[in-house]
C-alpha cells in the first residue's frame, strides 16, 4: 500500500480512555538491565553507526550519549559486510570493541542482524536471491531490501551470519537485546514473485488445501479455463493478460505474508536457543503498510518495535496533486499507527526503534521540525501506550544513500537544531517514571482492522475509490476526534470490552468474524459498520445469500442493490437521530431495505428514492448500525459522532480542536496527556484538578499548551 494513497479527513486524532485492564509489561527492562544505569530508563536511546576504524571517535560519542541521558543505543542492523568481508568468513572484533566503549559509558546495546542489506560478494555470487516484484522485474543489488524471502540459500546466509552472531554476543556485556533485520514491511519489498516463492507458494497451497479438488473449487478456476491438474501448474499474479483469479491473488499475498514471518522465525530461532537471557523483537514501518500480517511477525517476539517519521507525510503530499495532507490529519494517522502496534500484542507496551531526530528523507527530505514538535511526536506516542523511544539517528552521515536522513549532530558533528530539545524531552520521560511508562491504555471503541479484507479490496476494489487502508484512517480520524481510546482489533477475538466496535468495508467476513460480532451485538455492544459488508468468504468468493450474507440477521437489513458511482448523483436524507442536511453519495451507494423493526436513520433521494441509506438495529441487548451511503469525511464524521455520543461514547473535556488527550493508568494512578498538534497556544478546560507532573505544580479549571506543547496531567 502506497502511503500516498490516503486523502484524509481533516478531523483531529484524540484519545481518551477508559476501562482499567491489566497489562502484562515488557519484561525486557527488568531481564537483562544489568549493562544499564537504572532498568527504568533502558529504553532512550539512539541509533548508532559505528565503523572499524572509529574507536577514538566511539569514546566521544559515548561520553556525549551519556551525557544526554541516552541508555541505549542500535547498532549494526546492516554491518554485514563489515562482519562478514568473505563468504564464511566472520569478524566481530570491531563491533565488540564498539560494544565495550558503549558499555563502559553506560550505554546498553541492541544489535541488529544483519540481512536487510546483503553484501555485494553475496548478490554477485548467489543472483537467485534478489527478489522479483510485482511486474516481474528483478531488483538490482546495491541499496538495501532487495533480497527473496524464501530462497534457502539467502535464508541460510542470512541465518548462518545471525548464529556467528548471537555466539560472538551471548555473554557480551552490555548487550541486551536484538532486533532481527530491518523493517521488512517496507514499500513493496515484503511482496516476491521469484521462483523460489512459486515453489513455495506450491506447497504452502497443497498444505492449505490438501488436494487439487478443493483448490479448483474454492478458486473457482473453471472460469477462464485455469483448472489445475498439477499443483506444479499453480503461477504467481505477475501481470497476465487480465486481472486474476481473485481467491488465487488472495492467496498469494497470505503467502507472503507468511513467507516474511516464516523468514524472521529461522533467525528467532537461533537468537532464543544461543541468547536466552537477551529480548529479541524486529522494527516495522508503523500502521500504513499494510503487506505482512503484524499479529503473526509479533507472536514470538518479546515485544513490538515501530518506526515513526511524522515528517515525512508533507513530503509524500507535495507535487502528488492525488495526496493532501493537514496537520491534524497527519496527527491522526501517526496516533492510528500508534494505536494499532499497542494492539498488536493487546495492549503490551511497544518501543518507538527510530523517531525523527531533525529533517528526514533519502533523495529528498521533510522540513525541520517546528520547535516543540519533536518533543511532541515523542510525547505522543508514550501517549498511546510506548515504554520507550530510540531516535534515528545520532550522527548524520556524510556519504552514503541516507547522507540527508539528519541525526542529533549535524554533518559537521556540532549540536542538530532538535538536539537540545530531544535531551530535554528524554529528561522529562525518564522523570515520568517507570510506572508511567508501562501503564496500561484501554479502549471504549475498537476499530476493525483486517488483512483479509484490506488484501481482497485491493485486488478488486468495485470503485477505484475505494480503498481499504484510507478508509479504515478515515473512520478512525472521526472516532478519534471524540478522545475515545481506541484498539485497532482484527475481529477474531472477544470484543466485548468494548462499547463500540466500528468495521469500515468489511468485504470479507470470516465465519469466527461474523460468530464475535453476533455475541459482541447480543451482549450489548454497538456494531457500527458501512457499504460492501460481508460481501465475500473466505476464500474469496462472494456469499450465497442475499447481502450482508453472514451478518443479515445481526444488521437486520437486506441489501438489495448495490452501486459502484461515478457521474451519478446520488442524495442522502437524514432522520431520527441523525436528522441534519442533506449529504451527498458519490462513490458507493448499498440500497438497503430494513426488516421488521429496523430503524431507517437515513433514505436515498435519487436512484432508489425513499429507499434506506443509514439503518439500525436492536439485536439482543446491542444495535447493530449499517451506513449503507459511502459518505465524504465530513459528512461520516458527523454521523459516526452523533452515534457515538447517543451509545455511551462521549468526550469527557471540551478539548479544543487539534488537541488530543489520551490516559494512561496504573491501579488507581492515571496519567492524562494533552497534546497540542497546532501552532498556536491553546487553554484547555480541567473538571477536576492535577498534578503537572512535569512542573509539580497543581492545575484545576485549565491550563494551557503552548504551540506544539504537551502536558502530563497525574491525578486519581
Ligand atoms: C527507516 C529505516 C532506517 C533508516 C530510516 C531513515 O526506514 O529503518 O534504516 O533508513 O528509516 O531512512
Ligand atoms: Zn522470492
Amino acid at each position: 500500500m502506497d502511503r500516498r494513497q490516503f486523502v484524509l479527513l481533516t478531523s483531529t486524532g484524540a484519545i481518551g480512555l477508559l476501562l482499567n485492564r491489566s497489562l502484562s509489561v515488557a519484561s525486557a527492562a527488568t531481564q537483562t538491565s544489568s549493562a544499564t544505569r537504572t532498568p527504568l530508563t533502558l529504553f532512550f536511546g539512539v541509533d548508532y553507526y559505528p565503523d572499524q576504524t572509529a574507536d577514538a571517535l566511539w569514546e566521544q560519542d559515548a561520553v556525549a550519549m551519556a551525557e544526554v541521558g541516552i541508555t541505549n543505543v542500535r547498532i549494526a542492523e546492516f554491518a554485514w559486510s563489515l562482519m562478514e568481508p568473505r563468504e564464511g568468513t566472520f569478524d566481530f572484533q570491531w563491533l565488540k570493541r564498539a560494544v565495550d566503549v558503549l558499555h563502559r559509558h553506560g550505554i546498553a546495546v541492541i544489535l541488529g542482524t544483519p540481512s536487510a542489506a546483503p553484501p555485494p560478494w553475496l548478490s554477485a555470487k548467489y543472483p537467485e536471491i534478489l527478489l522479483v516484484n510485482e511486474n516481474g522485474v528483478t531488483l538490482s543489488p546495491g541499496t538495501r531490501r532487495f533480497t527473496c524471502p524464501t530462497n534457502p540459500t539467502y535464508r541460510r546466509l542470512a541465518n548462518a551470519v545471525a548464529t556467528e552472531m548471537a555466539k560472538a554476543f551471548s555473554s557480551v556485556p552490555g548487550v541486551v537485546g536484538w532486533q532481527i533485520d530491518n523493517e521488512l514491511t517496507l514499500g513493496s519489498a515484503s511482496r516476491c514473485y521469484c521462483r523460489s516463492c512459486r515453489e513455495g507458494f506450491q506447497q504452502w497451497l497443497k498444505a492449505k488445501y490438501g488436494s487439487l479438488e478443493a483448490l479448483n473449487r474454492e478458486w473457482g478456476t473453471v472460469f477462464w479455463s485455469n483448472v489445475y491438474t498439477d499443483f506444479s501448474q499453480v503461477p504467481v499474479p505477475l501481470p497476465s493478460g487480465a486481472p486474476p483469479n481473485p481467491g488465487f491473488a488472495l492467496d498469494y499475498d497470505r503467502y507472503q505474508s507468511a513467507a516474511n514471518v516464516s523468514f524472521l522465525q529461522e533467525q528467532l530461532q537461533v537468537l532464543r536457543r544461543l541468547c536466552p537471557s537477551h529480548f529479541v523483537t524486529t522494527n516495522n514501518v508503523g500502521g500504513f503498510i499494510d503487506t505482512i500480517d503484524m499479529r503473526d511477525l509479533y507472536r514470538d517476539l518479546d515485544f513490538v518495535a515501530s518506526d515513526n517519521y511524522p515528517g515525512i507525510f508533507e513530503v509524500f503530499a507535495s507535487g502528488d496533486p492525488n495526496f493532501s495532507i493537514t496537520p491534524e490529519a497527519s496527527a491522526a494517522m501517526v496516533s492510528f499507527a500508534h494505536d494499532f502496534m499497542r494492539s498488536v500484542k493487546n495492549g503490551k507496551p511497544f518501543l518507538i526503534m527510530e523517531e525523527q531526530s531533525g529533517k528526514a528523507g533519502q533523495p529528498t527530505f521533510s522540513a525541520q521540525p517546528e520547535p516543540g514538535q519533536l518533543r511532541l511526536w515523542s510525547y505522543q506516542a508514550i501517549a498511546h501506550g510506548a515504554m520507550g523511544i530510540n531516535y534515528f539517528r545520532w550522527d548524520s552521515a556524510r556519504s552514503g544513500a541516507e547522507e540527508y536522513w539528519h541525526g542529533m549532530l549535524n554533518h559537521d558533528r556540532t549540536k542538530s537544531p532538535g538536539f537540545d530539545e530531544i535531551q530535554q524531552t528524554i529528561r522529562e520521560l525518564k522523570s515520568l517514571g517507570e510506572k508511567a511508562l508501562n501503564a496500561s491504555y484501554t479502549a471504549d471503541v475498537a476499530v476493525l482492522y483486517d488483512y483479509n479484507s484490506d488484501w481482497a479490496l485491493a485486488i478488486q476494489p468495485g470503485q477505484p475509490k475505494l480503498k481499504y487502508v484510507s478508509e479504515i484512517m478515515t473512520w478512525y480520524g472521526c472516532v478519534a476526534a471524540t478522545h475515545a481510546g481506541i484498539d485497532v482489533v482484527d475481529g477474531e477475538q472477544d470484543l466485548s470490552a468494548y462499547k463500540v466496535v466500528c468495521a469500515p468495508l468489511m468485504y470479507i467476513v470470516s465465519q469466527e468474524q461474523a460468530k464475535r460480532i453476533r455475541a459482541f451485538v447480543e451482549g450489548g455492544g454497538v456494531f457500527i459498520t458501512g457499504v460492501r459488508l460481508g460481501v465475500k468468504d473466505e476464500a474469496s468468493r462472494i456469499v450465497e445469500t442475499a447481502l450482508p450474507g453472514l451478518l443479515s440477521q445481526v444488521m437486520g437489513v437486506e441489501v438489495i442493490d448495490y452501486q459502484p458511482m461515478y457521474s451519478a448523483k446520488q442524495g442522502v436524507q437524514f432522520a431520527g437521530l441523525l436528522t441534519g442536511p442533506q449529504a451527498e453519495c458519490r462513490i458507493w451507494a448499498d440500497i438497503l431495505e430494513p426488516r421488521q423493526g429496523t430503524e431507517v436513520l437515513a433514505t436515498y433521494t435519487v436512484d432508489h428514492a425513499g429507499k434506506a441509506a443509514i439503518t439500525s438495529h436492536s439485536f439482543g441487548k446491542g444495535r447493530a448500525i449499517y451506513i449503507g451511503s459511502h459518505l465524504e469525511p465530513s459528512e461520516l464524521g458527523r454521523v459516526l459522532f452523533t452515534l457515538l455520543a447517543a451509545n455511551g461514547i462521549r468526550q469527557s473535556l471540551g478539548v479544543p480542536s487539534g488537541v488530543e488527550m489520551t490516559v494512561r493508568r496504573d491501579g488507581s494512578q492515571r496519567w492524562t496527556y494533552l497534546l497540542n498538534h497546532t501552532s498556536k497556544a491553546v487553554e484547555v478546560p480541567l473538571k477536576d484538578s492535577y498534578r503537572d507532573s512535569l512542573s509539580g505544580k497543581s492545575v484545576s479549571s485549565s491550563v494551557s499548551l503552548e504551540p506544539y506543547g504537551v502536558r502530563v496531567l497525574a491525578g486519581s
